[in-house]
C-alpha cells in the first residue's frame, strides 16, 4: 500500500528515508492509547453526523478487533507506515476499505500524537506513583523498627550528632513524598485533551471536544489549538520530576554503598541484591545501588535532551518533536526498573545496630550536648563551646572520649562540671532530648511515622 499522504508525491521515498523518519520502533507501545483515542474520535464523528453513525460503529468495532489482535501478537507493524498512528489506520483501511478512510476526518496526526502521548503519560504517572507508595511504605515500616537504633548523623561526612536510623529514613520519606506530589501536579497539566486542535488551527467540522474529553477521561481541553499540538511541557515536567526522584534514589544509594563498606559496616545487603567478583573470592558488591546511582545520569541526560530538542522550535508542530518519546519512555522505564529493585534491596538488608551505635559513641557526636549541659548551668553558649572544644582536644591527645573522662579531668577545665554531665551526654539521652518537631527523639519519629501512614492511606 502507498503512503496515506502520497497524493502530492510522484516518487516514492528512499528506503533510508523510511527507516530514518519512522518512529514505529518506539511508538508502537502507544497502540492501546492510539486505538482508544481513535474510537472516541470516531464515536464523536458519528454522534455529530460528520460521518454516518453506521460507519462510526463499524470503525469502532474494527478498531476493537485490531486491539485484540495486537494483544494476541497477531499483528506486526510496518516501518514504511511510519508510526503507530498510520500503522493502525492502514490496518483499519485494509480491513474495512472506504469506511476506514473516514476515521481521520477532522483530525491530524499532530493532535493525535499529542493525545496518545498524554494518555500514555497519564497511565505511567499513576503506575510510578504506586511504586513510590510501595517504597514509602517499606521505608516507614523499617523506620518503625528503628526508632531507638542510634547512629551518627553526619555533616561534611564527619560525625556530627547522634540521630536514629528512623530519623534518617524519615528524611528520605519526605523526599519521596515530594516526588509523589510533584507527579500529581504534572498529572494535572497532562490531563488536558489536545484532540480537536487539528494540524494547528482546529477544523471546520463541528467537533464535540467535551464529549471526547469525557470519553477518554480528560479533566480539561487544550484552550489554544496551536498550543495543543506544540505543548510538550508535560513531557519535560515528568522527566524533570523523575530526575529529581532519581537524584534522591542516587543519594540514598550512595549511603547504602558507604554503609555496606567494611569501613562503616552499618548494614549488610541481602545476597539476592548483591553480586560477587569474577576474580576476588571475598567480594560482595552493592551493584544494584551502584547501577541505580549510574542510571540517574541517564535520566538527567533525557531531561537535557528534551529541553534541547524543544528550545528552538517555532510554533506549531515540527518533526523534531518526534524525539520527545524516546527520552520520555526511557526515563519512565528506567525509574520503573530502579524503584522496585531499590525497595526490595532496602526491605531485605540487615541493619548492624551495634556498629551504628558504636560509631555514634565515637567521634564526639555528643559534644554539642555537653556544651548545652554547660549552658543549662548558666555558662554562655560561646564559652561553653570553647570549654568543650578544649576537652575534645584533651580527649584526642589522650586517646579517649567525653564519656570516659573522670570528673577531675572535667573539673580541671571548668569547675562547673558535676556527675550529671555523664547522663546528659549518653547518646541515648542526646537523641531523646531532641524532642522538637521534626527531630530524632523516639516520640517525634513515631509521630512522623503515623503521619506517613495517613499519607499512604489518603492517596
Ligand atoms: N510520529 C510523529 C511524532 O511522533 C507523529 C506526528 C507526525 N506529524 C506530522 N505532521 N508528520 O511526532
Amino acid at each position: 500500500m502507498g503512503k496515506l499522504w502520497g497524493g502530492r508525491f510522484t516518487q516514492s521515498t528512499d528506503t533510508f528515508t523510511d527507516h530514518f523518519h519512522s518512529s514505529i520502533g518506539f511508538d508502537s507501545r502507544m497502540y492501546e492509547e492510539d486505538i482508544t483515542g481513535s474510537m472516541a474520535h470516531a464515536t464523536m464523528l458519528g454522534k455529530q453526523d460528520i460521518i454516518p453513525k453506521a460507519d462510526a460503529d463499524l470503525i469502532v468495532k474494527t478498531l476493537g478487533e485490531i486491539l485484540t489482535d495486537i494483544k494476541d501478537g497477531k499483528i506486526s507493524f510496518d516501518e514504511k507506515a511510519e508510526d503507530i498512528h498510520m500503522n493502525i489506520e492502514t490496518i483499519l483501511i485494509s480491513r474495512i476499505g472506504d469506511v476506514g478512510k473516514k476515521l481521520h476526518t477532522g483530525r491530524s496526526r499532530n493532535d493525535q500524537v499529542a493525545l496518545d502521548t498524554r494518555m500514555y503519560t497519564k497511565k505511567e504517572i499513576l503506575f510510578l506513583q504506586n511504586l513510590i507508595k510501595e517504597l514509602v511504605a517499606t521505608l516507614n515500616h523499617l523506620a518503625e523498627q528503628h526508632t531507638e537504633t542510634i547512629l551518627p548523623g553526619y555533616t561534611h561526612l564527619q560525625r556530627a550528632q547522634p540521630v536514629t536510623l528512623a530519623h534518617h529514613l524519615l528524611a528520605y520519606i519526605e523526599m519521596f513524598k515530594r516526588d509523589y506530589d510533584r507527579l500529581s501536579d504534572a498529572y494535572k497539566r497532562t490531563n488536558v485533551l489536545p484532540l480537536g486542535s487539528g494540524a494547528l488551527a482546529t477544523t471546520t467540522y463541528p467537533l464535540d471536544r467535551s464529549f471526547v474529553a469525557e470519553q477518554l477521561g480528560f479533566a480539561g481541553i487544550c484552550a489554544n489549538s496551536i498550543d495543543g499540538v506544540s505543548d510538550r511541557d508535560f513531557c519535560v515536567e515528568v522527566i524533570s520530576d523523575l530526575s529529581i526522584l532519581m537524584m534522591h534514589l542516587s543519594r540514598f544509594c550512595e549511603e547504602i554503598i558507604l554503609w555496606s563498606s567494611h569501613e562503616f559496616h552499618f548494614i549488610e545487603l541481602s545476597d539476592a541484591y548483591s553480586t560477587g567478583s569474577s576474580i576476588m573470592p571475598q567480594k560482595k558488591n552493592p551493584d544494584m545501588a551502584e547501577l541505580i546511582r549510574g542510571k540517574t545520569g541517564r535520566v538527567y541526560g533525557h531531561l537535557m535532551g528534551i529541553l534541547t530538542v524543544l528550545k528552538g522550535l517555532p510554533l506549531a508542530y515540527n518533526k523534531d518533536m518526534q524525539e520527545d518519546k524516546e527520552s520520555l519512555f526511557d526515563a519512565i522505564d528506567t525509574v520503573k526498573m530502579c524503584l522496585p529493585v531499590f525497595t526490595a534491596m532496602l526491605a531485605t538488608m540487615t541493619v548492624k545496630k551495634e556498629s551504628m551505635e558504636n560509631a555514634a559513641k565515637g567521634g564526639f557526636t555528643n559534644a554539642t550536648d555537653a556544651a548545652d549541659w554547660l549552658v543549662k548551668q548558666g555558662v554562655p553558649f560561646r564559652d561553653a563551646h570553647g570549654i568543650i572544644g578544649r576537652l575534645v582536644l584533651y580527649c584526642i591527645a589522650h586517646n579517649t572520649n567525653l564519656d570516659d573522662l573522670s570528673l577531675e579531668e572535667y573539673q580541671a577545665i571548668s569547675p562547673v562540671f558535676n556527675e550529671s554531665i555523664y547522663d546528659a551526654i549518653s547518646v541515648k539521652k542526646c537523641v531523646e532530648a531532641r524532642n522538637v518537631f521534626g527531630g530524632p527523639s523516639p516520640s517525634m519519629t513515631k509521630a512522623a511515622i503515623a503521619a506517613n501512614k495517613d499519607f499512604l492511606k489518603q492517596q
